[in-house]
């Protein structure tokens, strides 16, 4: 944990350990820019729990790369008062180099995501991760099977996986959360999710650690619901928070095509965007 003057950036192990022995889960929302970490910080805040701000490898890119992130996330939590627990955390992180590097810049939670790889290969990357972050007090999440769909403009397929080979992982490396790839997808589904959750309730009640479930978007609120029941800790959304905000801006440009400010562009999707935030926190039943 880095604590900084009266806030602090926390890694996720308090936050989940405590939503999977109260069956709540912690949302964990992707941030694109500036204004989205702002307004997910000002709703958390405003409704006192905690937060999780994903970041993919994309998304890290876009936004300048992890330290210009980290001092961005650390001047908004000191400058707008934030007092709530904020995980930050790198989304998918493909390589050891990435999460080393999201580290040093001051990130305090990494997902390792070899899940492309073969599971023996998947835990080797995976235990060096963890063997690094865990001298930094940094938590680690890692993937098993293949969570398909489109993210970062890349599309893959579905994998499930199965309860030996997330024992194996977790015995293997010792990582703090574990993402099993049961049915959900990045992005749009095509048609009605189809979530195991018969081996979720299984996976859950065998291992220790906080499950998350990846996807979080398009997914109806009974089976969001059902899923944490069936022990999922920590979910994650992005797609359907784009889709709020660029609703927003576009009604805003329809209205008024001569907008050219960008802090007027930008700033139209917060109404809504907030309020598919909050809709998330309620969903998810989050509390401190
Ligand atoms: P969605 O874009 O489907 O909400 O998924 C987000 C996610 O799982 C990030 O890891």
């Amino acid at each position: 944990m880095i604590i900084l003057g009266e806030f602090m950036l926390v890694n996720f192990n308090d936050m989940l350990k405590k939503a999977k022995e109260n069956r709540f889960a912690v949302p964990h929302f992707n941030i694109n820019n500036l204004e989205w970490t702002k307004y997910i910080l000002e709703v958390c805040q405003e409704k006192d729990i905690p937060v999780i701000l994903g970041v993919s490898e994309g998304a890290a890119k876009y936004m300048g790369g992890y330290k210009t992130i980290s001092g961005m996330v650390k001047g908004l939590i000191q400058e707008l008062g934030i007092t709530i627990p904020v995980c930050l955390h790198v989304d998918h992180g493909q390589t050891f180099e990435t999460c080393k590097k999201a580290i040093e810049a001051g990130f305090t939670s990494v997902m390792i995501d070899a899940s492309r790889l073969p599971l023996e290969e998947n835990i080797k990357v995976t235990k060096e991760v963890v063997d690094y972050a865990h001298q930094y007090g940094v938590s680690v999440e890692a993937e098993v099977g293949h969570i398909g769909g489109t993210e970062d403009n890349i599309t893959s397929s579905v994998t499930n996986a199965t309860l030996e080979e997330c024992m194996a992982m977790v015995q293997y490396t010792g990582i703090d959360a574990l993402a099993p790839a049961l049915g959900s997808v990045h992005g749009f589904y095509q048609g009605e999710p189809n979530l195991d959750f018969i081996t979720m309730k299984k996976i859950n009640e065998t291992l220790p650690i906080p499950l998350v479930l990846h996807g979080g978007s398009g997914i109806p609120d009974d089976k969001i619901k059902e899923a944490i029941a069936c022990g999922i800790s920590k979910i994650n959304v992005n797609t359907e928070l784009q889709v709020a905000w660029s609703d927003g801006v576009k009604k805003a440009l329809a209205e008024k095509p001569d907008l050219y400010d960008p802090r007027k562009v930008i700033g139209a999707g917060e109404e809504e965007m907030k309020k598919a935030i909050i809709q998330k926190i309620e969903l998810f039943g989050t509390k401190k």
